[in-house]
């Protein structure tokens, strides 16, 4: 019985809310790793609450890179894993088979405690994160998003967010804590084949929801008994679907393998069948032209009309890193072959359009102002017809000598220009983008300091929208009013995904300086969720305090500084395979070019 099957049943047989917690409650206990697979992380969750440590991981006990689907493994003296080469998209001939499982299983994460003194920033927010962790029928499965005592109107604040929980799980990994990652993964999976409807209508099996929030409800009038309950965006503020959220599982899933050892996790068959619910979901066929995903406005961690709709590069980044994950984590058979063909492909297609159609620097500025319009051929210039007079005037002056990034967003006919943080550092971190452009990437925001780091890291674009811009595009939102929340507010949670892109790049240097930047602030600022104006100088407007990704982040980039090997664990490198799968069958047939052997600008990379 195939493992989609198996889920759909048991879906069909859990009919109300009561019988899944019930169902949860044994399911948790049922879900612990088998003892041979679980000493790693039985010794990592016994070194508890020392907040006063950080854990270093020696070189020599990170673990092998484990790899089940990745058959476009670059690294080709690395032979222990067993590698199936891809060819024009078709799984062609598994070379080698190797005892894979035996080598992680003997591999046991040791951690040796390297005494480092905390500073007091960083033993408060030690403190802040434990005490915002949520607890179900009496396990850790998670932290609210804020616990500001001083907030009337918390709203959904006091919700589990999947992405806001991303930074907290990697700072409870990294401290040698997984057993709250493990538990948030599996009672989230579980939420995911849940029956969900907005005005009787079904979305895809596959999606996360936005947040869930534990509740108690009475069964009788002597016993009750805890809920899970997600929001899938139903409840939620314009009713925005989490297109991240499934994306991020994935992300923080392969982390959690990763850095415990325990990869028993990602095998299981109900882990498996939701990565594969999530990658179909992600992968359906459509009206789509485009490698990219296409999504409503507000679908991440802009969750707001911030006219991001189409393409926008957060989406596609994490689309890309989600692909590569599930490559590395999926087991290939018979029943998985063809979707892990399909991920294959449309990791090289994607790769391949946001590397030659994003990236804009100088030059790239330059040759659009100079665009002919119009032009109806399969080998046009101007693909996609973008007028000249679209480059905003701000960028003419903005745009560095040196460096370059990724656009927000590209469609017919429309760039949009802005610089959009999260997108920008998470195609460094995934590989997204060429080495040349990642190192372009974090030149630029050298070169433009004052602008994306200013007085608090960072800002979550650049620049704001002003004006009739604010009023068209945002329906006149006052809360995202011009350098303010989503409207180019500096988010000081995003340092994490700023420490891992300088890791990544060999320049750490980078991140210290913007982390204490940081640091002097926080503490007395009471951690806010986000800053306002032009340099980040205020506490934003209507910030919630003790906002706990805004913890997490800060206390992430601590630990990946102080901990490099880890860090390499959570990025990846240029796969130079993938870049040579090409699904269209054009390049030897004489009629027709394949257009990317075609592409004048062809991004090189070696
Ligand atoms: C806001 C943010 C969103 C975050 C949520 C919880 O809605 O826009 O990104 O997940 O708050 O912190």
């Amino acid at each position: 019985m195939s493992a989609i099957y198996l889920l759909r049943k048991i879906s069909t047989k859990t009919p109300s809310r009561f019988h899944r917690s019930l169902f949860f409650s044994t399911f948790s206990k049922e879900s612990k790793p088998d003892s041979s697979r679980t000493n790693s992380i039985r010794h990592l969750s016994s070194q508890r609450f020392i907040p006063s440590s950080i854990y270093r991981f020696p070189q020599s006990k990170i673990l092998p890179n484990r790899k089940f689907s990745t058959s476009v493994e670059t690294n080709s003296s690395d032979k222990s894993f067993e590698r199936i080469h891809v060819q024009s998209g078709a799984i062609l001939e598994r070379i080698h088979k190797i005892e894979e499982e035996e080598t992680v299983s003997k591999v046991n994460v040791e951690t040796e405690r390297v005494v480092r003194e905390e500073s007091e920033a960083e033993k408060e927010a030690w403190r802040i994160l434990e005490n915002a962790v949520v607890r179900y029928c009496g396990s850790p499965v998670g932290t609210v998003a804020a616990n500001d005592p001083g907030d009337k109107m918390p709203l959904n604040y006091d919700q589990v967010f999947i992405r806001d929980f991303v930074p907290s799980a990697l700072a409870f990994l990294l401290k040698g804590e997984g057993d709250i990652v493990r538990n948030f993964l599996l009672h989230t999976l579980q939420l995911q084949s849940w029956e969900k409807t907005v005005d009787c209508y079904s979305p895809g099996q596959g999606l996360m929801p936005a947040s869930f929030k534990v509740r108690t409800v009475a069964l009788d009038e002597n016993t009750t008994e805890e809920v899970l309950d997600p929001d899938f965006g139903e409840s939620a503020i314009g009713r925005v679907a989490p297109v991240d959220s499934g994306l991020w599982w994935i992300i923080l899933l392969r982390a959690y393998g990763k850095i415990t050892g325990d990869f028993s996790l990602q095998e299981r068959i109900d882990v498996q069948t939701g990565i594969k619910l999530i990658m179909n979901l992600c992968l359906a066929d459509g009206f789509d032209m485009f490698p990219t995903l296409l999504v409503t406005d507000g679908s991440c961690m802009i969750d707001r009309r911030m006219g991001i709709h189409g393409h926008p590069l957060e989406i596609q980044s994490l689309f890309y890193s989600a692909l590569r994950c599930s490559r590395e984590m999926l087991s290939v058979n018979d029943s998985s072959k063809n979707l892990v063909r399909a991920i294959n492909n449309r990791l090289s297609a994607l790769s391949f359009h946001i590397r030659e159609y994003y990236w804009v620097d100088i030059k790239k500025i330059n040759e659009i102002y100079r665009y002919k319009t119009e032009e109806y051929s399969t080998d046009a210039t101007n693909k996609f017809n973008i007028y000249p007079e679209q480059i905003p005037p701000w960028l003419m002056d903005w745009i560095p000598e040196q460096g370059g990034y990724l656009l927000g967003n590209l469609q017919p006919a429309h760039m949009d220009f802005r610089f959009f943080t999260l997108g920008n550092f998470w195609s460094i971190v995934s590989s997204l983008a060429t080495p040349k452009q990642n190192e372009a990437i974090l030149n630029l925001i050298e070169a433009k300091w004052d602008d994306i780091i200013g007085n608090m890291p960072l800002k979550i674009c650049y620049p704001a929208l002003e004006y009739d811009d604010w009023r068209i595009i945002t329906g006149s939102d006052p809360k995202n009013t011009p350098w303010s929340y989503h409207n180019s507010g500096s988010w000081p949670t995003l340092l994490w995904q700023f420490t891992l892109a300088c890791m990544k790049m060999g320049r750490p240097e980078l991140a210290e300086k913007a982390l204490a930047v940081a640091e002097k602030r926080l503490l007395a600022d009471r951690w806010p969720e986000y800053y306002d104006t032009r340099s980040g100088k205020f506490i934003g407007k209507q910030s919630r305090l003790y906002q706990t990704w805004t913890v997490a982040g800060f206390l992430t980039s601590k630990l990946l500084l102080a901990n490099p090997e880890m860090a390499s664990l959570l990025f990846w490198e240029e796969d130079y395979e993938l870049l040579d799968i090409c699904a269209c069958g054009l390049r030897k047939s004489d009629r027709k070019k394949c257009s990317r052997v075609a592409a004048k600008t062809q991004i090189l990379v070696r």
